[in-house]
């Protein structure tokens, strides 16, 4: 039991307790971090002459040192330890001997662990931005290439009109766009530096918070130091957004089940992203896409927890804080693991474009588009829904699609029908027609494609 305290206490700590309260199982996961702050104030206070260069260097080199030993694995970080902090203390100590007991002047592990955990999320923030981009270029990939693959829309799982591959996949791009601009938008508020707050108020010593904000590349010192000891909102962002993240890979796995059941048909997914069942050979599941969804139970569970925690916390610091951090790097890497596998499934999974351009067919999804024909003869609308609303209750009796009626069928339904009926519902033309800003038709989405490819560039 190596703890950094024990002055004041005429007993040893109750094993149980010692163990109840270590954080080590966990915290180690940001011992880059620690070791980067601890670099960062070990320079501000040489730079104030609180140390002098000399102690500065012998501090810096055993923390580098530490660093490199367990980046090698030749050092352990072991439950010995009551936390990461205590970790490094106590091995910079074995190293350098007493000067590294310098290392924490000015500082309390209130500030410290508030820095370790805004220094960690920032970085995974990073690297969700990455993933996120990777996956809209894949989004962007499939749009390019499937502009004139139809498939039907649909509303209330109910086939409603026809679009493309392109302009479904066209909305999960906006989605995950969206997604990153929360990421950017949380880094942007919480990057103020929370160290030299002390315990709560501040220290006496003549820190230059300033400068340790910069060398850690943050925008400014955070301006109080009670809030910055007890702030855990940018956790709370961050599992918000993750959540938003998560739904939506839910929602697009869920579209993927349905594509790639039997009855539907409608895409093929790569051997190499799919399962077998140990009974049934025929099976070929979308274990992964099932997965996807069914993780996110786990990442809205820890938006509850944090927020559940930080509920009832008077200022400042108080221990319920140290539960921000395992749920919180569980549901950080479900998101990573859920994005990196999709983007994977959907760059190697195949559309059966003719499956779909029947089904948006045999779905009836140019009924509307049939009305419109009518009233271009000079049918009012409201006459020529009820006259293509007839002809489809004929067609399911013929198991047929509108296509299929010849031209004298039509024209038992109304004389306005003439030859061109049929080009005018294809689900080209219906495609090709709808060109309001947004739309599936071919200008309409040359301009969002034109708009997402400047965005990839910029972004
Ligand atoms: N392990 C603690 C945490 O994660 C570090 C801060 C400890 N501070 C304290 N006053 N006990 O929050």
């Amino acid at each position: 039991m190596a703890q950094l305290w024990g002055g004041r206490f005429t007993k040893q700590t109750d094993k149980l307790v010692y163990n109840f309260n270590a954080s080590i199982s966990f915290d180690q996961k940001f011992y880059r971090q620690d070791i980067r702050g601890s670099l960062a104030h070990v320079a501000m206070l040489a730079k104030q002459g609180i140390l002098t260069e000399e102690e500065k260097n012998q501090i810096t080199d055993g923390l580098n040192g530490i660093l490199a030993d367990v980046e090698n694995g030749t050092l352990e970080i072991t439950d010995e330890y009551e936390d990461i902090h205590s970790f490094v203390e106590a091995n910079l100590i074995d190293r350098i001997g007493d000067v590294g007991k310098k290392l924490h002047t000015g500082r309390s592990r209130n500030d410290q662990v508030a820095l370790d955990m805004k220094l960690y999320v920032r970085d995974e923030i990073d690297e969700l931005d990455e993933l996120e981009k990777k996956l809209l270029l894949v989004i962007q990939r499939i749009m390019e290439e499937n502009t004139e693959t139809y498939m039907p829309g649909f509303t209330h799982l109910q086939k409603a009109q026809p679009v493309t591959v392109a302009h479904h996949f066209g909305a999960y791009f906006e989605m995950f766009r969206r997604d990153r601009e929360r990421l950017a938008d949380i880094r942007k508020r919480m990057n103020t530096c929370p160290l030299g707050s002390g315990a709560l108020a501040g220290t006496t010593y003549p820190l230059d918070r300033a400068y340790t904000a910069e060398l850690l590349d943050f925008d400014r010192p955070t301006a109080n130091s009670m809030d910055s000891v007890s702030d855990r909102d940018y956790v709370i962002e961050l599992l918000s957004a993750l959540s938003t993240t998560q739904m939506h890979l839910s929602r697009f796995s869920e579209e993927i089940c349905i594509w790639n059941s039997n009855e539907y048909r409608f895409v093929e997914l790569d051997d190499a992203y799919s399962t077998g069942s140990s009974i049934m050979p025929q099976k070929k599941n979308p274990d992964i896409a099932e997965l996807v969804r069914g993780k996110t139970g786990r990442v809205y569970g820890a938006l509850m927890q944090m927020l559940t925690s930080m509920k009832g916390l008077p200022l400042a610091y108080n221990k319920d804080m140290q539960e921000d951090k395992e749920l919180t790097f569980d549901a950080i890497d479900t998101v990573k693991g859920c994005l990196a596998l999709f983007t994977g499934m959907i760059d190697t999974m195949k559309f059966r474009s003719e499956v779909m351009e029947a089904s948006s067919k045999n779905g009836f999804t140019n009924a509307t588009d049939a009305a419109d024909y009518l009233v271009m003869k000079g049918v009012p609308f409201r006459d020529a829904h009820g006259i293509i609303g007839r002809m489809v209750l004929a067609c399911i009796d013929k198991d047929c699609a509108l296509d299929d009626l010849t031209l004298e069928e039509f024209k038992s339904f109304s004389d306005a029908f003439e030859e061109d009926i049929y080009e005018a519902i294809s689900m080209k033309t219906c495609v090709e027609k709808r060109n309001t800003k947004g739309a599936p038709g071919p200008v309409a989405m040359a301009e969002e494609l034109a708009e997402n490819k400047r965005y990839l560039e910029e972004n």
